[in-house]
């Protein structure tokens, strides 16, 4: 690990509020620097949603996107949960709205509903099973052979887990607009100019760029694979906010973003939904104790029964 670094006072000021307030801070791998430094735990969406369910705070500051501040409220409805800005969605969970994915689901009524963690609480609640991509294959495997299944919103997901667990799902056509974006053309001449570079990519990317990977996983799993790896050099499939949680882990290792289509700059994919959160925003809603999740208590209660079920099975 590399050598703790001096907080701005900007974050010095967040980490006095948060003791005074008795407030816990969550970070997604996604999010800025600034944020992951502050943070009392950062991790992928299962380690967040499991860390809120056992935190005893009075409030949860969760830096992340809306889907994950609610199942982090679905999980601890005794703490405030904040989000630093309300506006931080998610193309997937987008893709996937109440009304038209109930029109869509009355096609299969033997079909029970796996949603993918990346969708709204209106969406949990009418699930079956929940599963975030660090436990999919294992939430697929539980599940009896002849059950007819149903998997939303990531079609990417999906396929790859028919894929790994040979169990014929119905698909919802969602997508993650960041992932999605990856080019495969741009990944087959950066493999050719770094031929001893190890690929890893998110399930939520392309079949195609999953087919050439060397090591598909979570955001965790791909922290993991690289700094246990022996090799030096990695083209990383994922949101480029994962890039400072590896270089704190393994400082000499050379990562490489995978570029997208249009990008022939930075080859930097990142999220924009995650990069609506600033540290000033941090500090704001600390500060003012605003931007709270709420939810429908009915809601909140039917969407924590499939979630919990994950958490028993993962
Ligand atoms: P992880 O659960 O692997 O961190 O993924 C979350 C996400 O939003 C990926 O786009
Ligand atoms: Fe949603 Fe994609 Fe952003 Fe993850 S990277 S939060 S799936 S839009």
């Amino acid at each position: 690990m590399n050598q703790p670094i001096e907080l701005s006072p900007i974050q010095n000021r967040i980490v006095e509020l948060k003791h005074r307030k008795n407030a816990v801070i969550l970070a997604h791998y996604y999010q800025r620097p600034e944020i992951q430094q502050i943070a009392d735990y950062v991790g992928d969406s299962l380690e967040l949603s499991r860390k809120a369910s056992e935190i005893t705070a009075e409030i949860l500051v969760f830096c992340g996107v809306h889907f994950m501040a609610e199942t982090a409220k679905i999980l601890n409805p005794e703490s405030r949960v904040l989000l630093p800005d309300l506006n931080a969605g998610c193309s997937l969970a987008d893709s996937c709205p109440l009304t038209e994915f109930l029109h869509w689901k009355r096609k299969y009524p033997e079909h029970i509903v796996v949603s993918y963690i990346n969708c709204s609480a209106e969406i949990k609640a009418i699930s079956d099973y929940v599963c975030t991509s660090a436990n999919a294959i294992k939430i697929i495997n539980s599940i009896p052979k002849n059950q007819k299944i149903i998997f939303t919103p990531d079609q990417n997901l999906g396929r790859y887990l028919i894929q790994e667990t040979g169990k014929e799902m119905v698909l919802w056509d969602g997508v993650c607009a960041v992932h999605e974006a990856f080019s495969v053309g741009k990944l087959i001449e950066l493999s050719l100019s770094y031929p001893t570079a190890k690929i890893l990519a998110h399930p939520e990317s392309k079949s195609e760029i999953l087919k050439i990977a060397h090591f598909t996983g979570s955001t965790t799993a791909m922290i993991k694979y690289v700094v246990e790896s022996p090799a030096d050099t990695f083209l990383i499939g994922t949101e480029a906010g994962i890039l400072y949680q590896i270089k704190e882990f393994s400082p000499d290792k050379h990562l490489i973003p995978i570029p997208t289509e249009e990008d022939n700059t930075c080859a930097c994919s990142e999220c924009a939904f995650m990069k609506v959160n600033t540290i000033q925003k941090v500090l704001d809603c600390l500060q003012s104790e605003s931007h709270e999740i709420i939810l429908d208590p009915m809601i909140q209660y039917l969407a924590s029964i499939p979630i919990q079920r994950m958490l028993q099975l993962s």
